[in-house]
């Protein structure tokens, strides 16, 4: 921490915690994945994704490939959201997409240590990646946020079929683990987390502030608490104008943006606010090079003077060129450069 002050802050830490604009800070969500040739080669030579994701080194190296090949302002470490119910006592396999064992309510009263002991591989990779990574870049941890785990975990149960009762329950465990594996994240070397609610778009008004609204806040809550200096990035994937009550709720330091909004109606009602993503990430698959600026230098200009991190509305596509990759994070870097010298 001490060696961290004197260094100085990152750019996304000082456009998430201190609202500075026209940083633009770049990184991109599944920036480690299939469409890299690198990470095709170690998941070759591995079990598995499990076998990727939870042995250390494999981790940190995943995490470090796309720093060294397009030299992002921050790393993202190589995890999935589903190692949370994995710890928890479910079964977890990839066959290639996830497939999680029997639900069991008993998961919901996993022992805290055994849980941590489960996940401390990830905590190792983190440690690992924070002792190579450049200091002038960020380290994200992650973590699913409770409905979109209890999503997956029940095998896609609808709001509507949950006792009342179980599902308070539920959220607040998967509350209580989300907490201490974030916080963790952050004691082993992050200084930034981000929360994905992938599925928030399930809910609906019956629904949305018992299982999203409220276990968020009370995320955000504790590890302000916890963790006064960590930036803590919420995505509320696909509410649509709910973003909006949604961000009155929770207090977090940055909103991540689907691509269901238009950014004009965005900054009107929430540019006073950090905001992460909203690029489709369809635009990297581009033929031709144009396409890639059409969707990139708007954006970019329409979000000059607010706190605005540059990032997808979603992960990468694994069909996308590597060129393509590239390109973006080099015109993201031109744009910058010549917002700064115009301000
Ligand atoms: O952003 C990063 O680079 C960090 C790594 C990361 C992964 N998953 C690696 C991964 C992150 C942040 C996630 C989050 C995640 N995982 C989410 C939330 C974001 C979202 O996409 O909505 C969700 C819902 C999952 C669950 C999950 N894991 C699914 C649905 C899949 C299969 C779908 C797919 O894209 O193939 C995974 C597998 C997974 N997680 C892969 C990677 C790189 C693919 C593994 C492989 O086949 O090599």
């Amino acid at each position: 921490m001490e060696l961290k002050k004197k260094i100085g802050r990152t750019i996304l830490q000082r456009t998430i915690k201190d609202k500075e604009a026209n940083l633009y800070p770049v990184w991109l969500m599944r920036q480690a994945g299939r469409y890299m040739p690198e990470y095709m080669a170690i998941k070759k030579a591995s079990k598995g994704f499990l076998d990727m994701a939870l042995t250390p080194d494999k981790a940190a190296e995943i995490t470090m490939q796309p720093i060294k090949e397009f030299d992002m302002d921050a790393a993202i470490i190589f995890s999935d959201i589903l190692v949370i119910p994995y710890a928890m006592g479910q079964e977890l396999d990839y066959v290639p997409g996830p497939k999680l064992g029997k639900f069991d309510k008993k998961f919901f009263e996993a022992d805290m240590e055994t849980f941590i002991e489960k996940c401390k591989p990830v905590y190792e990779a983190i440690t690992k990646v924070r002792n190579t990574l450049c200091h002038s870049k960020s380290l994200i941890g992650f973590a699913g946020a409770p409905w979109t785990l209890y999503r997956y975990m029940s095998g896609n149960v609808l709001p509507g079929h949950i006792d009342e009762f179980d599902g308070a329950w539920m959220m607040q465990r998967l509350t209580d683990y989300i907490v201490e594996h974030l916080s963790q994240q952050i004691k082993a070397g992050c200084d930034t987390v981000q929360l994905f609610d992938s599925w928030a778009s399930d809910l609906g008004e019956d629904h949305i502030i018992p299982y999203c609204y409220e276990p968020t806040a009370q995320i955000v809550e504790r590890l302000k608490a916890l963790h006064p200096d960590v930036g803590i990035i919420v995505f509320p994937r696909l509410i649509g104008e709910e973003i909006n009550n949604f961000s009155k709720y929770v207090d977090a330091d940055c909103i991540s943006l689907s691509d269901d909004m238009k950014t004009d109606w965005i900054l009107k009602r929430m540019g006073h606010q950090c905001l992460q993503g909203g690029i489709p990430p369809e635009a990297l698959l581009a033929e031709n090079k144009e396409a890639i600026l059409r969707a990139t230098v708007p954006m970019i200009r329409q979000m000059k003077d607010s706190a605005y991190v540059v990032n997808l509305a979603h992960g990468i596509n694994k069909e996308t060129p590597v060129e393509n990759v590239r390109f973006f994070i080099e015109i993201v870097k031109r744009n910058r450069e010549n917002i700064t010298r115009e301000t």
